[in-house]
């Protein structure tokens, strides 16, 4: 199942599972999501991840539809869509939800999912966060407080489902041109004056070169293509991780 699998990163993942021959659920809030089964999935499915409810039925209709759930892919998250950089450009309520779909999201479709596994003994989650999670990138506080709760978050279940055979990794993206990304240099252009602004490309190489040292962007398909081996059984060892595949921006020691 890929949660955000209409745009982006979870678009690629829904064509690399389909590829494999997998049986692809898909949800999404965006209504684009049912055409998703033109490209091979077995269902889309409009959810609002942000809604426990909603996620828990949809647990349900997915799996009389499809069967039991055993790959989950989460890429679904939004941004505040404003430049927080400093955080005080902020209010408050400015986070309120993002908190909601990126942390309560990715807690209700793991409460929801999880037992199943569990009572089945196998089953894997990737849920995609972000280098923003890992370096307090100074562009959207919310967004990257977000991120960095969904890889703790992804630890602590990793360590609770080893015993039953779960696996749980996280996978963090750098610089993918997807309309999440946009939104980031929207904000940023947006506070700047009209000497300062710059077109979407010019934006992004200029970070690029200065934060990747591959210096490129990397594409939806690098994203999906370490999703799909940290799903497959050649990945059998690596639980609780968190993979970077953003062209070297951050490096483990
Ligand atoms: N693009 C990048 O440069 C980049 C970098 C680091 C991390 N990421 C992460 O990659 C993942 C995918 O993002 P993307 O860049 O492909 O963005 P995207 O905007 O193309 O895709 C995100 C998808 O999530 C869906 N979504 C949003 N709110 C939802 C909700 N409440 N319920 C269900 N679905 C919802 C959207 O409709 C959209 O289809 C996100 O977790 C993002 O944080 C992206």
């Amino acid at each position: 199942m890929v949660v955000g699998g209409a745009s982006g990163i979870g678009k690629a993942c829904v064509d690399a599972f389909v590829r494999e021959g997998a049986g692809v659920a898909v949800w999404d809030i965006s209504s684009d999501v049912e055409s998703v089964t033109e490209r091979g999935a077995a269902e889309g499915r409009s959810v609002d991840i942000a809604d426990e409810s909603a996620v828990r039925s949809a647990v349900e209709a997915t799996e009389l539809r499809i069967g039991p759930i055993q790959h989950v892919v989460h890429a679904a998250a939004i941004g505040s869509g404003k430049l927080g950089f400093p955080f005080t450009c902020l209010q408050p309520s400015d986070w309120a939800r993002v908190l909601d779909v990126n942390i309560s999201g990715m807690v209700n479709v793991a409460h929801a999912i999880a037992p199943g596994m569990v009572d089945r003994c196998e089953g894997t989650m990737v849920f995609v966060a972000s280098v923003a999670g890992q370096i307090g990138s100074p562009t959207d506080p919310p967004y990257s407080a977000s991120k960095a709760a969904n890889i703790n978050f992804a630890q602590v279940m990793a360590k609770d489902l080893a015993s039953s055979g779960v696996r749980v990794n996280t996978v963090c993206p750098g610089m993918v041109k997807t309309p999440l990304n946009k939104s980031v240099w929207k904000s940023w252009n947006d506070r700047q004056t009209p000497e300062q602004q710059l077109d979407y490309d010019e934006w992004a190489a200029e970070k690029i070169r200065q934060l990747v040292p591959l210096g490129r962007w990397q594409q939806p398909e690098d994203v999906a293509d370490m999703i799909v081996f940290l799903s497959s059984a050649r990945a059998s060892q690596v639980t609780g991780q968190t993979i970077n595949v953003d062209g070297g921006y951050v490096m483990h020691s």
